[in-house]
């Protein structure tokens, strides 16, 4: 079944024109700079309307302090309870906000705005709803291909994802699971190095989830992506990162990193997930994970439902 599998991504790989290309950038990458992304004492707060008094502007310290290396192919994967500032830290490596104090560093370049070397899938559906799969996919590739290749390019990655004979519905006559398919495709297409994806699986059925688990940790392997994946599910994270990053309540640091020790083939093909290796991972990151949400709660005295919070997969 894995090697079936394998078989078709590969044929569909081999007709990437651009995958040499690809290829020769990361080689030479990886021989230049030990570090693919580079967080230094990131900070960043926000101006909001005091609770007290709605024309007075306080201070939100969200980050404080965020400190975090990634590797060239290395797939990060990050928890950390609600609200503390994850899709906050992807927004700014995504360059799509600044940081108010500290630095970033991509191929040790500082970050200064969007770019293509980075695709984002971000926490909610952003497909256009005037655009059918085809048109959604090839769109970010309008000011550097003409429509032939651009075409040509969208439908190649349509196909890694499975939904070539989806490629001209719009979103609305699409499942959630196949929203997030496109959105997958649509960050892939630019080529980009790094993937940034936040909660892209929240949505979907648990089966479907499982696909798409295992689909991500075969194209990203394969295509040698970098990737920062922000999840609630301590067991997705456990099961795709080759490391976790667990974010404190806020305002947030990096409280503890979790090396995976297990190869990416036998995740996927050794049944992983029911192995007691897993377990423990798993264990080891709830235990970290329940502190910080407990004192989450605390400070934000929001109404979460605790036992199943910390009990549940999702946090
Ligand atoms: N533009 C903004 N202006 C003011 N406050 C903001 C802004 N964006 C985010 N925040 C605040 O920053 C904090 C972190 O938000 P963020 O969306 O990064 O959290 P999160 O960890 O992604 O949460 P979740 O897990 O629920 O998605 C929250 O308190 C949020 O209200
Ligand atoms: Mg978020």
């Amino acid at each position: 079944m894995y090697y079936a599998y394998q078989r078709r991504i590969d044929i569909i790989v081999d007709n990437i024109e651009e995958k040499d290309e690809i290829d020769n950038q990361i080689d030479s990458f990886k021989n230049n700079n030990e570090f693919k992304i580079e967080i230094k004492n990131l900070k960043k707060s926000f101006k909001v309307k005091d609770k007290l008094n709605k024309n007075k502007e306080v201070e939100l310290s969200v980050l404080d302090g965020v400190n975090l290396n990634i590797k060239s192919g290395e797939f990060l994967a990050i928890l950390g309870p609600s609200g503390c500032g994850k899709s906050t830290l992807l927004d700014i490596i995504g360059g799509l906000s600044n940081q108010s104090d500290g630095e970033i560093f991509i191929d040790g370049k500082p970050v200064d705005g969007p770019g293509l070397n980075r695709g984002i899938v971000f926490q909610q559906y952003t497909l256009l709803p005037w655009k059918n799969t085809l048109e959604n996919v090839a769109f970010p590739l309008e000011n550097s291909f003409n429509k032939k290749k651009r075409i040509k390019i969208a439908k190649d990655y349509i196909s890694l994802v499975g939904l070539s004979s989806f490629e001209d519905r719009y979103p609305h006559e699409l499942s959630g699971g196949m929203k997030q398919r496109v959105a997958i495709a649509r960050a892939l297409a630019i080529n980009p190095e790094i993937l940034l994806m936040d909660e892209p699986f929240a949505a979907v059925d648990a089966q479907t989830r499982a696909t798409l688990q295992e689909d991500l940790l075969k194209i990203t392997e394969k295509y040698k992506k970098t990737v920062v994946f922000i999840t609630h599910s301590i067991e997705e994270a456990v099961f795709l990162g080759d490391k976790i990053a667990i974010m404190s309540s806020e305002p947030s640091t990096i409280k503890e990193e979790i090396k995976i020790p297990i190869s990416r083939e036998f995740r996927i093909i050794k049944d992983f997930k029911s192995s007691t290796e897993f377990l423990r991972l798993r264990n080891k990151t709830l235990g970290i994970l329940k502190e910080e949400v407990i004192k989450s709660q605390e400070i934000s005295k929001s109404s979460f439902p605790n036992e199943e919070i910390l009990t549940e997969e999702g946090i």
